[in-house]
């Protein structure tokens, strides 16, 4: 071992040696010369580069095997070194250092590789799914989260991610849900930057900062039926209202590249499609960014019936603005030279997306430290404060939808069963996209709460699988339930259930499960349902056999920790939904900031138009009062205050949800729209206020179907959990940008 770390260690030293100018007292290439500005670097290096050269930087592929130690020899030989960037399916920091060694010995330029990697929610340490950390209402904890993921992935040697995912989902059914930050463009805004700050650091280049990259650019989770790589149809100004504010939110925090989306939008594939790549980004936006096709999305437009053959989609996937390509086929570097040559593109568009590609590997230092130390795993990951942080944001994230009765946090001293096929299970609490999470890493639910309320009070009997038909692991929990005060069930969605081409046709509990809640809840204990799952389900048998229902998502390493101490009281869940809950599938497409019908309700003949439980939902321990709603002209805006009491002797984290609703307007807008939130502590027998300072256009104003932000004169409502007030717009404020 201590041989490996010192043979690791001088391997660095010399790869510092050969990073540095090859003459130190020759005056280095200018584009080697950090002293310079990017923008000159970039000049001096694309003078010399050759349009095959160029062209490789337009190419992302995959390199690394997922092994703990990847055979250095073997890849090398399966790849041309004419590639800019890469997926770096490893973790094996000594094979990216010689890979990089490579890459910057043997290619005439010595241009290292940008190093990709798809880190959603923690490389190793695995925290909370995007969509359960959006409950969290804490965009600052994600944001750490996200700088916890970004060093781990530094030194594994990858300097770009492929996040935050920031598509907007009305539809459960999808199973990207898990992604992305949930049904809302403003919730999704503030989370999306705040993860792009929390990979690239307050400047790109910082030593454990990633290049972020925002995707899928754009309208992938408008998914029709909630199927995966369908088409989708957006109306221009839902696209600028709901699925484009997230992207324009990420691009504005520095973002330093997007990924173009698999899906047609509105008949024109968002790979290939210049309203979105080129108008919308370049000018509208004005952004450098590049654009990287997701993985195949070139190839898939003759699949999709946009090109007759992968050269010509090619054409038409670059001439509409992508810059780059990820997929092993290599068509950019297969046909880009020669449409070039032929004149069906020129070269300065060629040279127009390397700049980008470029710009993001000077920006982010790769020149200068190209190489990553060789650190033990122990120093890498999971290290104590990585775990700390990672519980944080899964208490933060649990949504507490039922508490009959006060039934949590369980009283001390109380003898609890912990039953369910959840319960002891760590690989169902990484949720997909773990990268390289790993169950063993977890601390599952019930060696936890032994840990928390001592071995002795806690009997466990998982009842079922999650999903097999098999009953007769029910008689055990029927006795642990009989000899206990209260039940603690854990049920839920698989892993599997969840992810990228994981859409589901019902989203109820599987039968077995709704058996063994039943069955419990006659044993007359009350039961507490701790929900683990990727997206909203449908809980409307669920609920009635519960006296309580904690969802707890896809939590991550310290799900168990974070769960123990919820029951338990230590924290308080504050959460809150950022999807809505269907009460049944015949709802679905469902979320809250719908237009207005032209009758009061378009009502179902057989069932509810109100969803189970609400976007904006969750409930905490203390009985939180909200008054006092005040709004006062302040400056060239308002300022609105609320305040919030906690009557109990407990302190909790109280939210405040902001919601505008424009009386008319000469668009027609949503019933309400969440425009604020803000979250902090209570005492216990404490008052606080929060406080929205409101600028008028950007909180109470629209945007129309081109992008353009107007504010009308009139009456809005203001409303903060459960209070309202209204606001009048006088002519002297309002904003019309076609004037
Ligand atoms: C996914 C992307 C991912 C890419 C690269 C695709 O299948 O849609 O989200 O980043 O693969 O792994």
């Amino acid at each position: 071992m201590e041989h490996l770390k010192l043979s690791g260690l001088f391997s660095i030293f010399l790869l510092a040696l050969t990073a540095l100018p090859t003459v130190a007292r020759e005056k280095p290439l200018p584009y080697r010369d950090s002293s310079l500005p990017t923008e000159k670097r970039v000049d001096d290096l694309m003078k010399r580069m050759t349009l095959h050269e160029k062209v490789g930087q337009l190419m992302t592929v995959l390199l690394g095997s997922r092994r703990e130690h990847e055979d250095f020899d073997k890849e090398r030989r399966k790849q041309d070194l004419n590639v800019g960037t890469y997926i770096l399916n490893s973790k094996d920091a000594a094979f990216a250092n010689r890979y990089q060694k490579a890459l910057i010995d043997s290619t005439r330029l010595g241009i290292p590789a940008l190093m990709g990697g798809d880190v959603i929610h923690g490389r190793v340490t695995t925290y909370q799914i995007p969509l359960g950390a959006s409950c969290s209402l804490n965009p600052d904890l994600v944001g750490r989260a996200a700088s916890m993921a970004a060093r781990e992935m530094r030194l594994c040697g990858s300097q770009w991610v492929y996040g935050p995912m920031v598509d907007i989902c009305h539809d459960p059914r999808w199973g990207r849900v898990m992604e992305g930050y949930g049904e809302d463009a403003y919730v999704a805004s503030r989370f999306s930057a705040a993860a792009v700050r929390g990979f690239q650091g307050d400047k790109p280049g910082g030593r454990y900062s990633v290049a972020a990259c925002l995707k899928h650019y754009v309208g992938y989770g408008a998914s029709e039926a909630g199927r995966d790589y369908v088409p989708t149809d957006i109306s221009r100004q839902m696209l600028w209202d709901t699925y484009l504010p997230p992207f324009e939110a990420g691009v504005k925090a520095g973002a330093a590249s997007l990924m173009s989306a698999f899906n047609i939008l509105s008949g024109v594939p968002a790979s290939a499609n210049p309203y979105t790549l080129t108008e919308v980004l370049r000018n509208k936006w004005k952004t450098d960014a590049f654009v990287v096709s997701d993985y195949g999305a070139v190839k898939q437009l003759v699949r999709q019936g946009f090109a007759r053959n992968p050269k010509e989609a090619v054409l038409r996937g670059f001439s509409a603005g992508l810059d780059a390509e990820i997929t092993d086929e290599r068509y950019y570097g297969k046909y880009l030279e020669e449409l070039v040559k032929e004149g069906s593109l020129s070269e300065k568009q060629i040279d127009a997306a390397v700049r980008r590609v470029l710009k993001v590997k000077f920006d982010f230092g790769l020149f200068e430290n190209p190489y990553v130390e060789e650190l033990p795993d122990a120093e890498r990951f999971l290290r104590p404060e990585d775990r700390e942080l990672s519980r944080a944001l899964a208490e933060e994230s649990f949504v507490l939808l039922k508490n009959e009765n006060r039934v949590l946090p369980l009283s001390a001293g109380a003898r609890v069963a912990v039953v369910g096929p959840f319960a002891d299970n760590g690989a169902d609490m990484l949720g997909s996209w773990a990268s390289f999470g790993n169950k063993k890493y977890v601390t599952t639910i019930l060696r936890a709460m032994r840990d928390r309320f001592g071995a002795d009070r806690i009997r466990y009997a998982q009842g079922c699988e999650a999903e097999k038909t098999d009953t007769s692991g029910f008689a055990a929990a029927r006795t642990a339930a009989m000899e206990s005060d209260v039940v603690v069930c854990c049920l839920g969605e698989m892993n599997k259930y969840t992810g990228e081409n994981a859409s589901r046709y019902h989203l109820w509990l599987p039968e077995v499960q709704e058996q063994l809640i039943e069955m419990l809840a006659a044993t007359g204990k009350p039961v507490v349902v701790v929900l683990t799952n990727g997206r909203p389900m449908i809980l409307t048998e669920t609920v009635k056999h519960c006296a309580a229902l904690l969802d707890i998502w896809k939590p991550g390493v310290e799900a168990g920790p974070a769960v123990a101490r919820t029951l338990a009281g230590d924290v308080s869940p504050s959460g809150r939904l950022t999807m809505t809950f269907p009460a049944d599938m015949g709802q679905i497409p469902i979320y809250y900031n719908r237009r207005r019908p032209a009758r009061k309700s378009g009502y179902y003949k057989d069932g509810t138009i109100e969803p189970l439980f609400p976007f904006g939902y969750g409930l905490t321990y203390a009985d939180l009062k909200y008054d006092d709603l005040r709004v006062t002209p302040a400056g060239n805006g308002f300022e609105a205050t609320v305040s919030v009491t906690n009557p109990t002797g407990r302190s909790v984290k109280a939210t405040a949800m902001w919601y505008v609703s424009a009386e008319s307007d000469r668009i027609a807008r949503p019933e309400r729209e969440l425009r604020y939130f803000d979250k902090q502590e209570v005492k216990g027998g404490e008052t606080v206020t929060f406080r929205w300072t409101i600028d008028p256009l950007r909180d109470l104003g629209y945007v129309d179907s081109d992008g353009r932000h107007f504010l009308t004169a009139g009456t809005y409502t203001l409303t903060v959990e459960g209070r309202s007030t209204t606001i009048t717009v006088p002519e002297t404020m309002a904003v019309d940008p076609s004037e």
